[in-house]
């Protein structure tokens, strides 16, 4: 595979993801964590939508509370998850309509002990943390795969940046230790749903990803980081057999 404007490629996160999506095995604890975290919403509240394989069991669960009669209004985190929403009948509005969110309700790929998440995977992270911020109560869904120790010793951390600057970014991105690898769709840089690319960066275990993500939102070409520091407020856990709420350590 050519290197993108010097850089290395990074393949592995979206197609492994698109792998992953394929495998049946995986979807129990997430149905289950969807199922469960549509305990939390009420009749006429604004609802966050999230985006990846997780999420869209929340969406279906969202549908059908619609279809019982809810009285819902859905604010989508990226174009897949709009459309998908939409084809479900789900009533939808964006976030500048909405103004304030009532709940949210997303995925994470990683999750540490304080709540701290590294989302993009999907590459949606952007505007997934404008939802999140925007929302009053912050609903994660995972399963137990996604639980880990540090930040970043599972998962490569995504940046959304320019294009028209992406080699200055990833170099700027390098002198914080990493190696910045150019996410790639194919056999071209993947487009996110706001024009930009993805740099999926190689950081290994994070000791300070608050610290971490400060330094990586003022590198110049950057859009958003996918470290999501002191966001979610609930997280709901899906197991092969069980599922568990769990609330942000104070
Ligand atoms: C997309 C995301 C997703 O929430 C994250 O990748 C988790 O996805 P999945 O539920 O498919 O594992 O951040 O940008």
């Amino acid at each position: 595979m050519p290197a993108v404007d010097g850089l290395p490629v990074e393949k592995t996160t979206f197609e492994r993801k698109s792998e992953i999506f394929k495998m049946n095995e995986m979807d129990l604890p997430k149905q289950r964590a969807a199922e469960k975290a549509l305990e939390l919403i009420r009749d006429g509240q604004v609802v966050g939508l999230g985006t990846g394989s997780t999420a869209k069991f929340a969406i279906e669960g969202i549908a059908r509370l619609v279809r019982e009669g809810l009285s819902l209004k859905g604010v989508p985190t990226s174009i897949a998850t709009e459309r998908m929403a939409r084809e479900l009948g789900i009533p939808l509005i964006d976030l500048n309509e909405a103004g304030t969110i009532d709940i949210t309700v997303d995925g994470a790929d990683e999750v540490d002990p304080d709540f701290n998440m590294i989302k993009g995977g999907g590459g949606a992270l952007t505007r997934e943390k404008l939802v999140a911020l925007a929302s009053t109560k912050r609903v994660i869904l995972v399963d137990e795969t996604k639980l880990v120790s540090r930040l970043g010793e599972s998962r490569l951390l995504p940046i959304e940046v320019l294009p028209f600057a992406r080699r200055m970014s990833a170099s700027r991105l390098t002198e914080l230790g990493c190696v910045a690898n150019i996410r790639l769709q194919g056999e071209t840089p993947f487009v996110t749903d706001n024009g930009n690319s993805i740099l999926d960066c190689e950081f290994g275990p994070i000791d300070e990803p608050g610290t971490l993500e400060k330094r990586i939102k003022i590198i110049p070409g950057v859009v958003e980081c996918g470290l999501f520091i002191g966001i979610a407020d609930s997280l709901v856990i899906g197991f092969n057999d069980r599922v568990e709420v769990r609330e942000r350590p104070a």
